[in-house]
């Protein structure tokens, strides 16, 4: 047998209910912030993600899946969405028409990183992102939107953390000041923080290794450099968050794995798993679509990993229970061909409709229609045909009812609770 990639996953038919209330439950609420959705592919050149993501993230560095396709050129799955969108909204010129932006996209990422419980190396993300506007009211209703997702799931245990990690300005007079503090522990630092120290200190800060960590704790912190302007910035954020009531926390060590943040920075961190593996995370950018040939103005976004969410959900939460109109039960082989056409009149009338053709016993049946949740049991047997009539079981009451074939689609349309998709 030929088995999966490592770090890879399927979504197996069962766990497809929670996945599809997860998927239209982000979707519905985006679209009610006003959200548009825009499907960029999957794959795109390298260099856009070297680029946009920074050559000297962990991401760029060694988490992409890169090849080189036939013609020669350098390819890479995409390890998030970010950028590719900011792609297409640059090539289809889509701030032309429109001033501000908003679009969404749902779909599968990749990285190679190293797989455990809630780290994959493909994962999906919903992604959000506002083109055209540098206000912080937008930046509280961009957080107010992933949070709006994961309150709406239903996952708990959930804190927004903010951070603001400015503009290039005052990160260049941070990371000084960053260097000048670790200089002394240099000798101390893992061998990647090293490296770190000359080309990125600031992922230094979100370093996993024991001491390195340790060491973080007494560095200065980044809201403390902030210059006047994003400071400003940043308590109107804050003001606006207040406004709208949306739980928060100042985490000014947080600085996130993506090189192209200015000013807002923000995690929806989840309080068993830790920052290490946020359910989602986002925050403004002032340059990338400058830099991606796009015109020159800011964006905030964020994105949310589906099956971290999913973690959260129980997965016997009557949102996701499935069940069909009916059940037909078709009982002796002379009932099969009636059974078979009855099966296909009720699902042209828009009813769900499960059966089996394997003309298997009545209790045989009767587990099967219990396993599918079905509303209702329609037998058709000898008797049945004999009286051209049918028995109708409400699963629910236990009630039995005799149905004349030819009534039985305006007797279920009648019923008080009604199709489950016949409407
Ligand atoms: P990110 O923090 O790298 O941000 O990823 C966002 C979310 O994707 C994470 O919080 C997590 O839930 C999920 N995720 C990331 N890596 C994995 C993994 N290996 N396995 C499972 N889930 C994972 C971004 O991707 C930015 N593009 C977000 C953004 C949009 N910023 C501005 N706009």
């Amino acid at each position: 047998m030929i088995k999966l990639v490592k770090g890879f996953h399927d979504i197996l038919p069962e766990e497809m209910p929670k996945w599809s209330f997860i998927r239209e439950t982000a979707r519905q609420t985006l679209e009610r912030f006003g959200f548009r959705e825009i499907v960029p592919p999957i794959m795109e050149r390298t260099e856009l993600f070297a680029r946009g993501i920074g050559e000297v993230t962990d991401i760029v560095e060694k988490e992409m899946y890169t090849f080189e396709d036939r013609g020669g050129e350098s390819l890479s799955l995409r390890p998030e969405a970010t950028a590719g969108i900011l792609r297409a909204v640059a090539e289809h010129s889509l701030l032309r028409k429109d001033s501000l932006l908003k679009v969404y996209a749902i779909g599968p990422m990749f990285r190679r990183e190293r797989p455990s419980k809630g780290r994959f190396r493909q994962f999906f993300q919903v992604d959000a992102e506002v083109l055209g506007d540098d206000s912080p009211f937008t930046d509280a209703e961009i957080i107010a939107a992933a949070h709006a997702i994961v309150s709406e799931i239903g996952a708990t245990d959930l804190i927004m953390e903010v951070n603001s990690v400015g503009c290039r300005n005052c990160r260049e007079g941070y990371r000084a000041l960053l260097r000048e503090f670790l200089e002394p522990y240099l000798g101390e630092l893992c061998g990647d923080c090293q490296r770190r120290y000359h080309t990125n200190p600031l992922r230094i800060l979100d370093c996993k290794v024991p001491r390195c960590a340790e060491i973080s704790l007494d560095a200065p912190i980044i809201t403390d450099s902030l210059d006047e302007s994003c400071r400003e910035h940043f308590r109107g954020v804050q003001t606006a968050l207040e406004q709208l009531d949306i739980p928060y926390r100042l985490e000014p060590r947080m600085v996130r794995g993506l090189d192209y943040y200015t000013r807002t920075a923000f995690e929806v961190v989840h309080g068993e798993l830790g920052r290490t593996k946020a359910v989602g995370g986002g925050g403004r950018y002032d340059n990338l679509l400058g830099e991606l040939g796009g015109p020159d103005v800011s964006g905030i976004g964020f994105a949310i990993g589906l099956e971290r969410l999913a973690m959260g959900l129980p997965d016997d939460d009557p949102r996701f229970a499935r069940s069909v109109d009916a059940y037909v039960a078709i009982l002796g082989e002379r009932a099969q061909s009636e059974g078979f056409r009855l099966v296909n009149t009720l699902r042209r009338a828009g009813f769900s409709v499960e059966s089996r053709y394997s003309g298997t016993s009545l209790k045989a049946q009767m587990k099967v229609a219990d396993k599918v949740s079905a509303r209702r049991v329609i037998m058709i047997g000898d008797d049945e045909l004999a009286r051209k009539e049918l028995t109708v079981r409400d699963m629910n009451t236990k009630q039995q009812a005799t149905v004349g074939m030819g009534d039985i689609v305006t007797y279920l349309l009648n019923l008080q609770d009604g199709p489950l998709c016949g409407r």
